[in-house]
This record gives C-alpha cells, sequence and structure tokens, in this order.
C-alpha cells in the first residue's frame, strides 16, 4: 500500500506545534532573538518531559509576533501536511499566542491565517478548518476571552471550539462557561483530555463540557463503562499515538491502546497532535500503525471515513469528503 499516497484527513493539529524547529529559527533570526536554549545541537527541539514540552513550545511561539508570522506559518503548514496526502484539515489555533485574546487583534491574526488557508486550498490541494483553543493551564478566566474570541470569529472558517494545556490543572468543567459560550455561538466542541488526566478527565469532558469529539482520549482504556458511553454517544477519538509515545503516556506504540479503542467500536481517528516535536509526519504514522498492528489499506480508508464523519465542516465539504475517500 502507498500509504503516502493516501488520502488522509487529520483532525488534530496544533499550528504552532507544528512550526519546525528551522521555520522558527528563521523567524527568530529576523528578529535577533536568541532561542538557543530551547534547540538541541543538531537544531531539534529540545525537552524532557510534557511540562518542559509546554515550555518550550510556548517560548517557540513567542517569536511569532504579528500576523505576516502566522500567515506564514500556516502556509509552511499546511504545504506540508498536503505532502502528506492531507486533503483536509482541522488546526488548532490559540487567540492567547494572537495578541494575547484581544478580539480586535485575534481579528487581524486570522485574517491572515485564513488567506494563507484560502490561497493553500488550490495551490496545494488541502482544505484548512480552525478550531480556536483555550489553553488549560492559563486558567479559566482566560479561557473565557479565547472562547469569546471564537464566538466572536465563528462561520465558514472557524468551526469549534477546544482547549489543550496542561490537562493536570483544574478540572475539565471548570471551563464549561467558555465551552457553553462557544456552543452558543454555534461552534463544535472538542477538548484534550485522557491523556494525561485519566478516564476521570474523560469523563468530565463528555458530562461536564458535552463535548463531540475527545483530543486523545486515550485513558479511558482503563474504564470500559466509559468506552461503552463513547460508543453509545459516537463520540470520536482524536488519537495522536506518535505523541503519546514521545511524551511518555506510553513507552511503543505496541503498548498503546489505539487498537483495542478500535476494536471496542470507538471511533477512532489519526493525527499527529506537534509533529516537528516528535519527529513525526502522518505519513510516519500510517506505517509505524501499519506494521505494528497489521493495519490495512482498507483500515485506514475507514478511519478516514471516520475523520470524515467527525469534521466539524459543513455538510457539502463532508460530502465531498466521503467522494473523495470512496474513490480510493
Ligand atoms: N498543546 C500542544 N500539544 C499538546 C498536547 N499534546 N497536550 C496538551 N496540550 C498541547
Ligand atoms: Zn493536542
Amino acid at each position: 500500500m502507498n500509504i503516502e499516497a493516501c488520502p488522509k484527513i487529520e483532525l488534530h493539529l496544533h499550528l504552532e506545534g507544528a512550526a519546525p524547529p528551522h521555520f522558527i529559527r528563521q523567524i527568530a533570526a529576523e528578529k535577533h532573538e536568541d532561542i538557543g536554549g530551547i534547540l538541541a545541537a543538531n537544531g531539534d527541539y529540545k525537552f524532557s518531559d510534557f511540562r518542559h514540552f509546554l515550555k518550550v513550545y510556548e517560548a517557540a511561539t513567542s517569536v511569532l509576533t504579528s500576523p505576516d508570522d502566522f500567515y506564514r506559518l500556516t502556509r509552511e503548514v499546511l504545504q506540508h501536511s498536503a505532502s502528506q496526502g492531507v486533503i483536509y484539515t482541522e488546526v488548532f489555533l490559540s487567540p492567547d499566542f494572537c495578541g494575547g485574546c484581544d478580539v480586535t487583534a485575534w481579528q487581524e491574526y486570522l485574517a491572515a491565517i485564513e488567506q494563507a488557508a484560502a490561497q493553500s486550498e488550490p495551490e496545494f490541494g488541502i482544505v484548512a478548518k480552525g478550531i480556536v483553543t483555550c489553553i488549560r493551564h492559563f486558567g479559566p478566566d482566560q479561557a473565557r476571552k479565547a472562547a469569546r474570541c471564537a464566538a466572536e470569529t465563528a462561520g465558514d472558517f472557524i468551526v469549534g471550539f477546544g482547549m489543550g494545556g496542561d490537562e493536570l490543572q483544574g478540572k475539565q468543567g471548570d471551563f464549561a462557561y467558555g465551552f457553553d459560550m462557544a456552543r452558543e455561538a454555534q461552534l463544535h466542541l472538542t477538548t484534550h483530555a485522557g491523556e494525561w488526566g485519566g478516564a476521570e478527565s474523560v469523563r468530565q469532558a463528555v458530562f461536564d463540557l458535552k463535548v463531540e469529539r475527545i483530543g486523545h482520549g486515550v485513558q479511558v482504556i482503563d474504564d470500559p463503562a466509559l468506552i461503552e458511553e463513547l460508543v453509545a454517544r459516537q463520540i470520536t477519538l482524536e488519537v495522536c499515538p506518535g505523541s503519546n509515545v514521545a511524551l511518555g503516556v506510553y513507552p511503543t506504540l505496541d503498548a498503546h491502546p489505539v487498537n483495542d479503542l478500535r476494536s471496542a467500536g470507538v471511533k477512532t481517528t489519526i493525527s499527529t497532535d506537534d509533529p516537528p516535536f516528535f519527529h513525526t509526519t502522518l505519513g510516519q504514522e500510517y506505517r509505524q500503525l501499519a506494521d505494528t498492528f497489521g493495519w490495512t489499506s482498507k483500515d485506514f480508508i475507514a478511519l478516514n471515513k471516520t475523520a470524515a464523519e467527525a469534521a466539524f465542516c459543513s455538510a457539502e465539504t463532508r460530502q465531498s469528503l466521503l467522494e473523495r475517500l470512496e474513490k480510493t
């Protein structure tokens, strides 16, 4: 099977987390900023654990200070995704990193990101939509500001609201106000849960935030009753196996529950999260899943159909994605 050529749908990709280190280095050099502390001698990002990863991520992101930086980043990221066969991607965008959650500044950054996405669609053959994301360890008040940015810009491009960051700080329900605001603005909802916070965090995401999808969600494997609940509610997991192994949630792909979750009937999709940080690509994820679990092209087509069904896009876009997958 030619995994590179197989059309792919990615539902969980952080825009800043997809910035290659060479791109961040270039922008830093243009601004005469020193980012040596976050890079290893070979030029890769350098971190030791999840909390350190978040710090390095924020340090790298801090060199992106203008709408034009985000225009360039979006072009770079979408071109790379398209090279992996990605035809549709949902990208997490953080108003916190785009003018500090000020609505006017956010609108300017978003206009640049949207312009880059619109140009990339015919040029690289990839459709992109945005999910505004609050950062959990910045707290519920800041999350409310991010939700306001999301609500003010909901539409054809901004289709969802979500939460990333340090899952071990606070509870999912602490952020219900922001999620309610986003829901009222007709946005779809997802949150990182069950990456670090156990099955209990997934339970809170389902019952306290009422999300339709869950970022990671893999630790639900420890709670069979909750697995049944996810199946019954048709909640889709945005599983990022390479991210989980790189950050030490699981020691190896062999030990990762993605195959068992699929077998249990949980709607499962595959994404890369922050690919240059984790030395991965979507093509590499597919290849390793094929090697480890024996997944075939039939499995990957089924996974991508699940992703098309769970995408936060319009019915017309979903239909055209399903037709495209039908032809493979
Ligand atoms: N932000 C970027 N990557 C993340 C991850 N894996 N978990 C939580 N927040 C994130
Ligand atoms: Zn993530």
